[in-house]
């Protein structure tokens, strides 16, 4: 019997030989016998994790076959793989029915295969017919010391002629080097083979449906502000008279149906459908600014009831995520800078459970005779994050404090405040805390939590005032209110915009 590296030597030998004389263009790059054959490999692998997947062997029998090649053991594996995977050191893991194999594995040259043509070898595997079956092979990639080698199956397998990235190729071979059956894996399942007898048809393009969809997204359940019928109309207008715009421009054919609108609290969309997806690619370039538009003509992330526990987002596709001929997708975030308010310490997250609705009702005042415009918070009571703790066993809602700026105070004329059940408002008189504090009080309150649900505040302001200035956040028509508890360690803050 040959040692290992004498046969190793052997085969080197025959290899330049007849590499002088012919090249193999063909995986394995040998010259072996493909069939008859026992072994092959379930062609879909398994994946335990992102970098690493298994070859399953098979060993079926062929009735009467007398072949050698029929009872051959499977000593080496070999994978056809992309040159540019073959890096020094790679950092490549093998295991056989996950346990160690005998020798790691290795890069080499396609024995007498054109150049550029590598394969791993996996050798001394140990398996035959009765051994081998089920046996799983798993192989692992990861970047090597130096950061080069390929990480996943697509990168690292060349797949067979006209098979997809992904597939790989594996040539099973006995101890004498005869037999040489080649399998196919992929990462996925195959589609069925076309009917080999039908006559080659040209498929008709498949039309690409193309939806833009505007979501809101609330992140903890809160206020529910709704998509109004009139608001779904213009949105859904504006975007398709932007798309067909588009599309005459680049000369992308739609198919001449009626667009597909849907409305619903939450959700607005428009779908349109191209003739063929290469129709609808021609948009691509201009996708990114028309989603913007889209985005921004609707949500302005800084209104509180667009940022922190709302948000909404516009997304592209043929109406299933992350599939369609145009794919886009765009959330806004705004962070407006941390204010300094309120001065005195205590708890501002919602811990209580007194909530200011993210919406400022702007309205005028009726019957005010010097045209006072009026701002409302609307009070809403939900379920506070920790309802068995001190702040959120809070049942009154003593006061409330809202930040504004001392210097405009007289732009506030009177607070009109109505909790949930009075038959009308009560006109409170402004009061403030020291200059400097920045703070507008509204006080007392005591409402219980009955009182508090549905409640309003609103403060009565000169027609010619910005609120956003007024609210120390000019240009946002942006207020800021905090309730306090009885003990006024608890104080809730919210944001609320016009
Ligand atoms: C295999 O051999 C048996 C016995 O000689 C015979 O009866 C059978 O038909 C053979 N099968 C095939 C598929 O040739
Ligand atoms: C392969 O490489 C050898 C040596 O570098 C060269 O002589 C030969 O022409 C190359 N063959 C092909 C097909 O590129
Ligand atoms: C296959 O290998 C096993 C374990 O090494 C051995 O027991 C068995 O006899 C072998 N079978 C054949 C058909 O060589
Ligand atoms: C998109 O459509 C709206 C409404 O029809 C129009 O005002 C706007 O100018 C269009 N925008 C672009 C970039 O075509
Ligand atoms: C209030 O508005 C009315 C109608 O716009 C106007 O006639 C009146 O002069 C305004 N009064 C004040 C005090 O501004
Ligand atoms: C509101 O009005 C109704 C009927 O006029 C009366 O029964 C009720 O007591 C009033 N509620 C309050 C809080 O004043």
């Amino acid at each position: 019997m040959m040692k290992g590296g004498t046969l190793a030597m052997a085969v080197l030998a025959v290899a330049v030989v007849l590499t002088q004389a012919v090249t193999i263009k063909k995986f394995p790059y040998l010259p072996c016998a493909k069939k008859p054959t026992a072994y092959s490999v379930l062609p879909t692998v398994r994946n335990p994790d992102p970098k690493t997947f298994c070859f399953t062997i098979q060993v079926t029998a062929t009735e009467n076959c007398t072949s050698y090649c029929c009872g051959a053991d499977l000593r080496k594996i070999l994978i056809d793989v992309n040159p540019e995977c073959a890096v020094q050191n790679p950092n490549i893991h093998v295991t056989l029915n996950d346990g160690p194999i005998k020798a790691g594995p290795a890069f080499e040259p396609g024995p007498n295969g054109p150049n550029n043509s590598v394969v791993l070898r996996l050798t001394q595997l140990g398996l035959n017919i009765t051994t081998a079956h089920g046996a799983e092979v798993c192989i692992s990639l990861a970047r090597n010391s130096q950061g080069a080698g390929c990480r996943t199956m697509q990168e690292f397998c060349k797949p067979p002629a006209g098979e997809a990235d992904g597939t790989c190729a594996v040539a099973m071979l006995d101890s004498q080097y005869d037999c040489c059956p080649i399998a196919k894996a992929s990462s996925y399942v195959m589609p069925p083979p076309p009917p080999p007898e039908s006559p080659p048809v040209l498929p008709a393009p498949e039309p690409c449906p193309v939806c833009v969809t505007l979501n809101r997204i609330e992140y903890f359940p809160l206020y529910p502000i709704s998509f109004t019928a009139q608001q779904c109309q213009a949105w859904a207008d504006m975007v398709v008279s932007n798309i067909t715009a588009f599309a005459g421009l680049v000369d992308a054919t739609l198919l001449n149906l009626p667009p597909a609108v849907k409305c619903e609290d939450d959700m607005l969309q428009a779908c349109v459908k191209f003739a063929s997806a290469e129709e609808g690619y021609k948009l691509e370039e201009y996708m990114e600014p028309l989603v913007q538009l889209w985005y921004s003509s609707f949500v302005n992330p800084c209104k509180a009831y667009w940022r922190g526990w709302y948000g909404a987002s516009v997304t592209v596709n043929d109406g299933v995520d992350g599939s369609g001929c145009l794919q886009h997708y765009t959330s806004l975030v705004c962070d407006p800078a941390p204010i300094d308010f309120p001065k005195c310490k205590c708890d501002t997250g919602m811990v209580t459970p007194f909530f200011a609705a993210p919406i400022l009702e702007k309205r005028p005042f009726e019957g005010s005779r010097t045209n006072d415009t009026l701002y409302c918070f609307t009070v809403f009571v939900s379920t506070p994050f920790d309802p068995d703790s001190p702040c959120g066993r809070t049942t009154n809602l003593l006061k409330a404090e809202i930040y504004a700026d001392d210097a405009q105070r007289r732009k506030v004329k009177n607070i009109l405040v109505r909790p949930n059940g009075a038959n009308s408002s009560r006109l409170m008189s402004t009061s403030w805390a020291s200059p400097g504090e920045q703070t507008l009080k509204v006080t007392p309150l005591n409402w219980n939590r009955e009182q508090a649900h549905g409640a309003s505040i609103c403060l009565v302001v000169d027609n010619a005032a910005d609120i956003g200035s007024f609210c120390n956040a000019p240009g946002s028509d942006t207020c800021t209110i905090i309730f306090f508890d009885d003990t006024k360690d608890c104080c809730p803050k919210f944001d609320a915009s016009v």
